[in-house]
């Protein structure tokens, strides 16, 4: 499986490039950005991480080598800045994804298209309405909001994350809606005190937040890069597990026309299935409301 990652020089593609040599499936890496020194640097170096094992192939590359790629995974984005919302990237990263876009919409490509670069959900919204394309082919990552949820109940109930299993649907930002009756602790479900719910929403709420304000100049390039990978195999390899994405919505959750994250089955066509989960009234209204913004702020990149 052919897989082009367009950003790949910087921190979350170069990432996710690593992470799929890790797998033990033969992907045929190609890595792109505008950065040519960058691109080889980060070549070079995978190039010798597989002398040590792996079943993937890596190599550079230039726009060309995306149209017949199984899947582009897009992080090409404006270097980070100081910020409190990832709204702040609107305007810039679409001038980015845009162009990109074109390109491959001129060029044929015919595969899955996984975009990171945020903010994820207008500018995926936003390529829907450009392109035309079907949304089985239109995919948006957003586990880093599952493993931020997992990681915050897990520290509430002092126990290792691992153990724990929850979803958070609707907005990759400040409307995220994190369901606390899918958590579960080793499979099981489990209902958490006021005082932990606080300390788990406080973390997976304010993550981001937190993380920009060291001004470290990096990404959550780690957790992205696996969770990345994740998603890819998850397209080369399917199972019946569900997987978070955003994905353009069909009427799920009262939703039509815009990216929101939702469990999904993935596949070789990309997506097959949203699984709709039960939410209360309220969270009904959150994930509505924030449908209602990621809608205005594609209509901002549209010009409308
Ligand atoms: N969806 C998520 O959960 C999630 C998580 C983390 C980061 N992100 C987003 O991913 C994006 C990338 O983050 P990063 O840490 O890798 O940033 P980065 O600055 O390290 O990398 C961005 C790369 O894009 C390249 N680039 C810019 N314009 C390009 C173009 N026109 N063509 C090709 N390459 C181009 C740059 O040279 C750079 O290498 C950001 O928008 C970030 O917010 C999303």
């Amino acid at each position: 499986m052919k897989v082009s990652v367009i950003g790949g020089a910087g921190g979350i593609g170069s990432s996710v490039a690593f992470s799929l040599l890790r797998t033990d499936h033969p992907y045929e890496i190609v890595v792109i950005d505008n950065r040519d020194n960058m691109i080889v640097s980060h070549v070079m170096d995978l190039q010798d991480a597989l002398s040590l094992g792996g079943a993937s192939s890596v190599v550079g590359g230039v726009m060309a080598d995306a149209m017949d790629a199984d899947i582009v995974v897009l992080s090409a984005a404006v270097p980070l800045k100081l910020n409190t919302s990832r709204d702040v990237f609107l305007t810039d990263n679409a001038a980015i994804v845009g162009s990109i876009v074109d390109q491959l919409v001129a060029g044929g490509f015919a595969g899955i298209f996984l975009l990171m670069t945020n903010p994820v959900d207008p500018l995926l919204t936003w390529v829907a309405r450009r392109t035309g394309w079907a949304r089985e082919r239109l995919l948006g990552y957003t586990l880093n909001d599952t493993q931020r949820f997992r990681t915050g109940i897990a520290q509430a109930l002092e126990v290792a994350p691992q153990r724990v299993s929850c979803w958070v649907v609707g907005e990759h930002g400040p409307g995220a809606v994190q369901v606390f009756s899918t958590v579960t602790l080793d499979g099981k479900p489990v209902d958490l005190t006021p005082e932990q719910r606080a300390h788990a929403l406080d973390y997976a709420q304010n993550w981001y937040v937190r993380h920009v304000a060291l001004d470290s100049g990096r990404t959550s390039t780690w957790s992205s890069g696996i969770g990345g990978a994740l998603m890819v195999d998850a397209i080369a390899r399917p199972t019946d597990e569900p997987f978070p994405a955003s994905v353009i919505l069909q009427g799920e959750y009262g939703v039509t026309g815009i990216s929101s994250s939702s469990p999904v089955i993935l596949g070789a066509q990309g997506l097959v299935k949203v699984i709709e989960i039960p939410l209360t009234s309220d969270e009904t209204t959150q994930f509505v409301e924030a449908a209602d913004k990621i809608d205005e702020l594609t209509r901002v990149i549209e010009g409308k």
